[in-house]
């Protein structure tokens, strides 16, 4: 089986943080999205992994992922020369994929459990499709799926205004050859673009076998900040361990990660924490669930709840719900009350 991973699209909803980067490598707990879904590929046994960039982000992606040896993978790059869908992206992929069986994970997802028992559970039943659901509050914003009383798939269809249902599609998709001419058949949707919905849904009306399973944990697309926030507040507690840097005076409480030659001086921190290599934080509030990139400078200030992403700087602000880009800066005299702020890369407000 090959793995399909999706790393282009526009990341519209993350602006201004997706004007300068790639949304699949914005850090949760440290590490770029898009490496939790390589992982879990790696973890269920797929080596031989596409990846479907855009013209815009495909070199910064492919700079920062690399080769995939350190994860056990190999990737190969592919160009999707315009964000026309997810089964244009596939269609893209197809000739990688060669006729093989594959696993396409949306590059901007995050399952709590990985792929390894869906992986085998499609390997026992080879149906011609198999999809994940998880129901959500907020259906219309998904693929949505309508079943029969027996869990057989009676309809998909894409963000409906009157949602059948509110389990919502998880962006893991397997699919053996016969994906091929469903990805042909379709027509671009009302937002112009070859949806996987439909394909998927042309494979049920042409009587091939789509299996659907629900997952057991948790699920999160992170289109926007807030998603980004709460997929966060889910992973960091399983990463928040370790401190391999200095802390001196101050208090740690609960799970935290500092990493190398990082040095904390009288900090108070409440995990789930974690905290790069190479940070200064001095008399810092931090946490819980809060993130501090590589080499990021904090002094008298307190930070919860957000992303702080690599060299960073703050001084003075308290922050909460925020996302700070890569070397964005908050100096000068702070608003006085916790404050919540998204700052593009090396972005700086002077309070
Ligand atoms: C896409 C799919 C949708 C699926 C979702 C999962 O939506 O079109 O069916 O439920 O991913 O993340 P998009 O992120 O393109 O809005």
């Amino acid at each position: 089986m090959k793995g399909v991973v999706l790393a282009g699209g526009t990341g519209s909803r993350l602006r201004p943080i997706t004007f300068s980067m790639a949304k699949q490598l914005i850090p949760v707990a440290n590490k770029p999205i898009i490496e939790y879904g390589l992982e879990d590929l790696a973890e269920a046994g797929i080596t031989e992994v596409g990846v479907i960039v855009s013209p815009e982000t495909g070199g910064e992606v492919e700079a920062a992922v690399g080769d995939g040896a350190r994860l056990g993978l190999r990737l190969n790059y592919i160009l999707q020369d315009r964000p026309l869908g997810l089964a244009h992206a596939l269609k893209t992929a197809l000739p990688f994929v060669g006729g093989d069986d594959c696993l396409m994970y949306l590059g901007d997802n995050l399952v709590k459990d990985g792929v390894r028992d869906v992986v085998a559970d499609f390997q026992e039943h080879r149906p011609n499709c198999q999809i994940l659901l998880c129901p959500v509050d907020n259906p219309s914003s998904f693929g949505v799926a309508d079943l029969e009383p027996d869990g057989r798939i009676r309809r998909l269809v894409e963000k409906p205004t009157v949602p059948p249902s509110n389990l919502a599609l998880v962006g893991v998709y397997l699919f053996d050859g016969s994906i091929a001419e469903a990805v042909d058949a379709i027509r671009p949707s009302a937002r112009g673009e070859l949806e996987i919905t439909d394909a998927i849904q042309h494979l049920v009306e042409t009587q091939r076998t789509v299996r659907a399973s629900v997952v057991s944990g948790w699920w999160k697309d992170t289109g926007t900040k807030e998603d980004l926030l709460t997929a966060q507040e889910l992973v960091i507690p399983l990463v928040a361990h370790g401190i391999e840097g200095e802390v001196t005076g101050g208090r740690l409480e609960g799970a935290v990660h500092v990493g190398r030659g990082s040095q904390l001086v009288d900090c108070e921190v409440t995990g789930p924490v974690v905290v790069g290599d190479d940070a200064r934080l001095t008399r810092v509030r931090l946490g819980p669930q809060t993130s501090i990139g590589h080499g990021c400078r904090l002094s008298d200030a307190a930070v919860e709840g957000s992303i702080v992403m690599d060299g960073a700087e703050v001084y003075g602000w308290r922050l909460r719900n925020s996302l700070l880009g890569r070397g964005a800066r908050l100096h000068g005299a702070a608003p006085a009350p916790f404050v919540e702020v998204t700052l593009g890369e090396r972005s700086e407000i002077v309070g």
